[in-house]
């Protein structure tokens, strides 16, 4: 059950359910921020903010009854620019007069059942009106009519608030969104600690923690993509929190494109956190009756440590943000071709790894890049999507029915968004890329980005994917994305809308994939951008499942999916077998490790599987049965970190299901040591007074492994001096 309460006497909101209270009031006609945490179930007090703590150099706000009132100090819902408050604002508009104040005052609100859609764009959503509450505040700068809808939305069973922000010119005359954060929040301590997540290509998505110090710290991306560098979420939380331990606050933005977070201490200790758009070339001319609507943020609380934090992310992103028949369905197996043979295959060799695959179980056959146009290598035919019967003799239809006959489903890569100068699209229309007059246009990976702002240009990409997938049975699609962007200019926009190119270009990705997917709903989606390079809401608001990372090195990988669920559900993340020595890192690891490491997230193979050796296909075979039999649980159950790779030498991870019946351990050990300390392994998420059994017919209290543990040398598998070690352990009531 949620409620959102107005207090008339006090001019306070109050949105609760039964983990999280949000409370907020008006004061002087201003947002002021209350409370954002544990229930509180008894409010019945306006905090009395100090006001005259810091009132030197605090411009007092012009007509305030409080002599001390001053925006400087106050902790707020979405600070204005130029009346006095130093520290970062929420929004910045140009007015047509050139001035910058903003200055929204409370006029009304309205309260809504459930959650209504975002125009444009993706966005967390209540199947029912029953599990979800929004308020809508309504807010206005009565100097330049300019008006400010602020959403919050609360669900019925999870600790979120859902923010964003709706701008509307009922003015006269033209200005200019220099700005729009889509959150802004004030804590009024900083004393905290912050996370959040960085990276690179192949190395996607470390947990970075710091304490936060007075000043300003900005992350974001200015790619034209969330990135790999930096992905759009943070937290804080308090000192040492810990995976169990501690109050903690998390901040995603469901959005793709250029995003900037801000974490700003102030001069007497307090903390701004904002989340939005980034600002950096960015400028929404907005005309007389024009609207824009800010993307989402989703914030989370837990005061239970980290692993509440992501459970709460987890939950939400399953039930209220993917969509379609992939929401609740396991995810198949599939096997990639990509580093079986990149662009060197033919149909046989296609065929022969399908078959081989088939034979241990494998359900989806995915042919990667390379099967369309004359593309040998990647320097071509980006934009030309119509297949290669040179190497494909029989088209798309003859491999498709092929791969199905063997019992398997057929899936197929694209990159939409590109177009390689060897191209006949690059031929007939040179103009649609973005590209700055009179400066050249920058390669990436041999390619040119598509103005993807442009509607011709979108409808020349759809109809040719669409007479693609009406050309033969397509089961599943891996839409890819490999280069960021640069010279960003739209030749369709004028010189006053060039600000806007990189949100259009999302917003005009966000309409094909809406289009794509609502027209296709028996596909699986699979997003990716060189790996992980676009994991991020938005995108699995279209696509539930994103190719994590590009490195599939097994050790590697227990960071990058660490740091990935920190957000991120199991569900999501796309992990393969590969073969070794590893081709991004040159490690030699043992299938065995490689396939429990796979099989923690959506399990797939990378590999040329005529290649294996008896003892290897059989390991396939046997870890494609258990994966089976268990991947509802994984994939769907509730997630545990234990041990961090970021911490030591040990990963561990459980998956536990929603009755607590059942659950299965992942451990992996990265080095070898002769005398190694004793480790002992304590799981999470157990019922205390129940039993459960092991698969030799062991039997455990729920208590006993929680508090006692287990030796995990006891678990291992695998010569005993082997650099790499791992188990898995499946427990069941
Ligand atoms: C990058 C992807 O992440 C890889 O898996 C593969 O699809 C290549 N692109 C193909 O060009």
């Amino acid at each position: 059950m949620s409620s959102i309460q107005f207090v008339k006497e006090t001019k306070t909101f109050i949105l609760s359910n039964q983990q999280i209270s949000y409370i907020l009031g008006v004061e002087e006609g201003v947002l002021i921020h209350y409370y954002f945490g544990k229930c509180i179930k008894n409010f019945s007090n306006v905090p009395e903010y100090p006001q005259n703590i810091n009132q030197s150099f605090s411009p007092r706000l012009s007509g305030a009854e409080n002599e001390y009132f001053s925006l400087n100090n106050l902790p707020q819902e979405y600070p204005g620019n130029n009346q006095g408050d130093y520290r970062t604002p929420a929004n910045e508009v140009t007015h047509a007069n050139g001035s910058t104040v903003t200055d929204f005052r409370y006029h009304s609100f309205k309260i809504i059942q459930g959650k209504p859609e975002l125009d444009g764009l993706p966005a967390t959503y209540a199947d029912d009106d029953s599990e979800a509450e929004t308020l809508i505040i309504k807010l206005v700068d009565a100097v330049s009519s300019m008006e400010l809808y602020l959403s919050y939305t609360i669900f019925a069973a999870q600790s979120v608030i859902v923010r964003s922000a709706r701008y509307v010119n009922a003015g006269t005359e033209d200005c200019r969104i220099e700005k729009a954060m889509s959150s802004s929040i004030d804590f009024p301590y900083a004393e905290r600690e912050l996370f959040f997540l960085s990276g690179a290509w192949a190395n996607e998505r470390n947990l970075i923690r710091e304490p936060i110090m007075p000043g300003t710290k900005q992350l974001g991306s200015v790619r034209g993509a969330s990135s790999h560098a930096i992905n759009p979420f943070l937290g804080i939380g308090s000192k040492h929190f810990t995976e169990s331990v501690g109050e903690v606050y998390g901040f995603s933005l469901v959005y793709s494109g250029n995003h900037e977070m801000i974490v700003e201490e102030d001069q007497i200790g307090q903390c701004r956190v904002q989340l939005g758009i980034n600002s950096h070339d960015f400028s929404w001319q907005l005309k007389p009756g024009d609207d824009f609507q800010t993307p989402e943020v989703v914030m989370g609380y837990s005061e239970e440590g980290l692993g509440k934090l992501s459970s709460a992310f987890h939950e939400l992103f399953n039930q209220h943000l993917v969509r379609g028949r992939y929401k609740n369905e396991t995810r198949p197996v599939l096997i990639n071709n990509w580093e079986a043979t990149y662009f060197d295959f033919d149909a046989q060799k296609i065929l022969d790894i399908a078959k081989a695959s088939s034979e241990l179980g494998v359900e989806l056959f995915v042919l990667d890049d390379g099967w369309f146009g004359h593309r040998e290598n990647d320097r071509s035919s980006l934009g030309d999507w119509f297949v290669n019967e040179e190497k494909l003799p029989g088209g798309l239809d003859g491999i498709s029915k092929a791969v199905h006959q063997l019992g398997m489903k057929f899936g197929l890569w694209f990159e939409p968004e590109m177009i390689s100068e060897d191209s006949e699209l690059f031929k007939r229309h040179p103009d649609w890329i973005l590209k700055t007059p009179g400066y050249p246009a920058s390669l990436g990976r041999n390619q040119y980005v598509l103005d993807f702002s442009r509607q011709e240009v979108r409808d020349n990409i759809y109809q040719q994917m669409k007479k693609v997938l009406d050309s033969a049975a397509i089961d599943y699609i891996k839409w890819d994305m490999n280069r960021n962007m640069s010279e960003v200019y739209s030749s369709a926009l004028g010189s006053t809308q060039q600000g806007e190119v990189y949100h259009r270009y999302i917003l005009g990705l966000y309409e094909f994939l809406e289009r794509l997917t609502s027209e296709c709903p028996n596909i699986l989606f699979e997003s990716c951008s060189g790996g992980g390079g676009r994991f991020d809401p938005g995108m699995l608001y279209y696509m539930p499942q994103t190719w994590t990372s590009d490195n599939t090195d097994a050790i590697s990988r227990l960071k990058i999916q660490y740091g990935t669920s920190i957000v991120y559900p199991v569900s999501t993340m796309g992990a393969h077998v590969s073969t070794v020595p590893n081709h991004q890192t040159g490690r030699v690891t043992p299938f065995e490790v490689r396939g429990d490491v796979a099989m923690s997230g959506v399990l797939g193979y990378e590999l040329n599987v005529t290649k294996l050796s008896e003892k290897e296909k059989k390991e396939m075979k046997q870890q494609i049965s258990f994966y089976k039999k268990h991947r509802e649980l994984i994939q769907f159950g509730d997630f545990y970190r234990l041990l961090s790779p970021f911490e030591g030498a040990a990963t561990a991870w459980q998956f536990v299901s929603r009755d607590k019946k059942e659950a299965l351990v992942i451990y992996v050990k990265a080095h070898a040591e002769a005398a190694p300390h004793l480790n002992v392994l304590k799981l999470a998420g157990l019922t205390p007074e129940k039993m459960y059994l092991d698969e030799s017919g062991k039997q455990y209290s729920g208590d006993e492994l929680m508090l006692l543990g287990l030796f995990v040398e006891n678990l291992l598998k695998g010569e005993k001096t082997s650099e790499y070690q791992s188990c898995c352990l499946y427990l069941k009531a």
